[in-house]
């Protein structure tokens, strides 16, 4: 059995961002998580919310540590990978009611996220939420200086990398069918931002 990845920020962020979901995904089935990384989150929220099927997905480097810790686990609501790249993912239309992704789109290039929004609104089926957790800049402004300099090592190591303005995420929505009804405020100043699919 491969040893299975670790991150201490997603071992942290886990508990607050579980009870936002048991809110948010409390009449959903079936949700699909976009760059699940490590696997930890998915293993965390598929044990305390048993009324979902997760099914997790990355690109095809992090498949291996992700499914060390689905069988681990042993949950029968917790799935294997499925390999997603947003850029080039086919996805199967309104297969999903609910989906899950976490410090994704200051990663993603700009057309990344733009196809993950796109993706997002196929997957879903009407009435379908949309969680994405991370940081992100309103009105033009980073909400503390810690996030200012993070988007710059961001950026420098990556110019296509950046915190991502919750108003430009908005407008994405807005072309996708996606309307954001909620922003939570998160600890370690992040929030999550909730779109409804169909409710433009
Ligand atoms: C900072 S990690 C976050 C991992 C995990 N969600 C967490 O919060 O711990 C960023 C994740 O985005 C994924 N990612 C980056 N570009 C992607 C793309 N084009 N399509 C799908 N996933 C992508 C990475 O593989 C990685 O799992």
């Amino acid at each position: 059995m491969t040893d299975r990845p670790f991150s201490e920020y997603a071992e942290r962020n886990s508990g607050p961002i579980l009870d936002v979901l048991r809110n948010e995904f409390s009449t959903s089935a079936k949700v699909l998580e976009i760059g699940s990384g490590t696997g930890q989150h998915a293993v965390r929220f598929a044990s305390e919310l048993p009324h979902l099927q997760w099914q997790t997905s990355d690109r095809a480097e992090n498949h291996e540590g992700i499914r060390a810790w689905v069988e681990t686990s042993a949950l029968r609501n917790l799935l294997p990978p499925l390999s997603l790249d947003v850029l080039t993912a086919d996805i199967p239309p309104q297969s999903w009611d609910a989906i899950f992704s976490a410090n994704t789109a200051h990663i993603m290039s700009i057309k990344a996220v733009t196809k993950m929004f796109q993706i997002v609104s196929i997957a879903l089926g009407d009435g379908g939420v949309f969680c994405l957790y991370g940081p992100f800049r309103q009105g033009g402004e980073f909400n503390t200086d810690s996030n200012a300099a993070f988007d710059q090592s961001l950026r420098a190591r990556d110019p296509e990398m950046g915190i991502r303005d919750i108003e430009f995420l908005d407008d994405l929505g807005t072309d996708n069918n996606l309307l954001r009804l909620r922003l939570y405020a998160m600890p370690a100043n992040n929030h999550i931002a909730v779109w409804i699919k169909g409710a433009v």
